[in-house]
C-alpha cells in the first residue's frame, strides 16, 4: 500500500484513502462485479468495500484472489472492509458470521470489519431480516455486547482492525464509554457528500482518533428500495458542475476531491472502466480554501439512504441526527 495514500488508523493499521464501492442491487450480474473489481484493481484501488448483507462476497473474493494470483497485488497491499449484518448482532453470532464472510472470500482474515447498522433485527433462517406481515422484527441485543464480540474477533486474527457505520454520536458514545473497552471503533462509515457534509460528526470522530468513512460520496446508486425518486441529483448540481468546468475536472472528483481534503476516507462505487480510472485522478489536483468553502455552503443535511425506510417503517428505532 503506498503511504501516502492512507490514513492511520487508532490501532495503527493503514487504511487507503480512496475505496472501491461494491454494492450493487440484485438486477446486476454478479459476474460484473467480480470484472468490476479486478478492473478497480488494475486502476489502483487497494481498497475494497463489502459486506456480507450485499451478498457479492463470492464474487469480490474471487476477484482479489485472481488479482492476488497473476502477480498484480499480494494480499497485504489490499485492504477489505467486510460489514456485520444487523440480523447478527447476537454476540454469538458475531464471529459465526465473519467466518461465513471469510469462507465465501476464501480469505483468512478481513482488514476491517464493522457492525453495519445499528438496528438489531431477528434473523429468518438464512440470516435475512425476518418480516412477518410487512413489518420489521427488531431484536433487542445491546451494541455494546455486540463490540465485545468484535473485539474477540480482531483478537483472534480474523479481523486486523474493527469499526462501526452509521452511528450517530450518542452511539459511538455509548461504546466509547463502555466499562472495560479493549478497542476503540477504528472508524464510523456514513453517508457523507456535499448535500450531507456530516461537519459535526467529522468533528467529533477526529476528536477521538476515528476515521470518518464516506458513502454515497457520489450521491448514491439512487437504488429504489432506500432512495426517494425525487431526490436531488448530486453530480448535476450547477455549482459542482461550474467548478468542475473551472478545474477541468469532472463533479464526481470535485466531491470526491472536497471530501479527501477535509480528512475523510472515501469510497466511491463504478462499475463503468473509465469512471473506474477517472476517479483515480482524484490524487492529480487540489482545491483552494475558497472553492472549499463553496462546497461547503452546499451542504443541506441531505441524506439519501435512510429516509425511504425510516419513513415506511415509522418503528424503525434508528435516528441519524448528529
Ligand atoms: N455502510 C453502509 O451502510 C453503506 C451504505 C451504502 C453504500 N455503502 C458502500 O459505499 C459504496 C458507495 O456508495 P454507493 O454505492 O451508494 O454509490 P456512490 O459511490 O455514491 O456512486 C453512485 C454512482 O455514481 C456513479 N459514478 C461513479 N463514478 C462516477 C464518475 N466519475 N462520474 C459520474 N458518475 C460516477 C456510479 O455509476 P456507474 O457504476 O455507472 O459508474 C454509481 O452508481 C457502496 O458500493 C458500498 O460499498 C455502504
Amino acid at each position: 500500500m503506498n503511504p501516502k495514500l492512507c490514513a492511520e488508523l487508532n490501532d495503527g493499521h493503514h487504511i487507503p484513502v480512496l475505496g472501491f464501492g461494491t454494492y450493487a442491487p440484485e438486477e446486476v450480474p454478479k459476474c460484473v462485479i467480480t470484472e468490476a473489481t479486478k478492473i478497480a484493481i488494475d486502476a489502483g484501488f487497494h481498497h475494497i468495500d463489502a459486506a456480507y448483507m450485499y451478498q457479492n462476497e463470492e464474487e469480490v473474493g474471487l476477484a482479489i484472489r485472481d488479482k492476488i494470483a497473476d502477480g498484480t497485488v499480494k494480499r497485504e497491499d489490499i485492504f477489505y472492509t467486510s460489514k456485520l449484518p444487523s440480523t447478527c448482532h447476537r454476540p454469538d453470532l458475531v464471529r459465526v458470521c465473519l467466518e461465513k464472510s471469510l469462507k465465501k472470500l476464501q480469505l483468512d482474515y478481513v482488514d476491517l470489519y464493522l457492525i453495519h447498522f445499528p438496528v438489531p433485527m431477528k434473523p429468518d433462517n438464512n440470516l435475512n431480516p425476518t418480516v412477518e406481515n410487512g413489518k420489521l422484527l427488531f431484536d433487542t441485543v445491546d451494541l455494546r455486547d455486540t463490540w465485545e464480540a468484535m473485539e474477540k474477533c480482531k483478537d483472534a486474527g480474523l479481523a486486523k482492525s474493527i469499526g462501526v457505520s452509521n452511528f450517530n454520536r450518542r452511539l459511538l458514545e455509548m461504546i466509547l464509554n463502555k466499562p472495560g473497552l479493549k478497542y476503540k471503533p477504528v472508524c464510523n462509515q456514513v453517508e457523507c457528500h456535499p448535500y450531507l457534509n456530516q461537519s459535526k460528526l467529522l468533528d467529533y470522530c477526529k476528536s477521538k482518533d476515528i476515521v470518518l468513512v464516506a458513502y454515497g460520496a457520489l450521491g448514491t446508486q439512487r437504488y429504489k428500495n432506500w432512495v426517494d425518486e425525487n431526490a436531488p441529483y448530486l453530480l448535476e448540481d450547477p455549482i459542482l458542475g461550474a467548478m468542475a468546468e473551472k478545474h477541468k475536472k469532472t463533479p464526481a472528483l470535485i466531491s470526491l476531491r472536497y471530501l479527501l481534503q477535509r480528512g475523510i476516507v472515501v469510497i466511491a462505487k463504478s462499475f463503468n472502466e473509465k469512471r473506474i480510472k477517472e476517479n483515480m485522478k482524484v490524487f492529480e489536483f487540489q482545491l483552494p480554501e475558497e472553492d472549499m468553502a463553496v462546497i461547503d455552503s452546499l451542504n443541506k443535511n441531505y441524506r439519501y439512504s435512510t429516509a425511504k425506510i425510516t419513513s415506511a417503517h415509522p418503528d424503525y428505532p434508528y435516528s441519524d441526527e448528529y
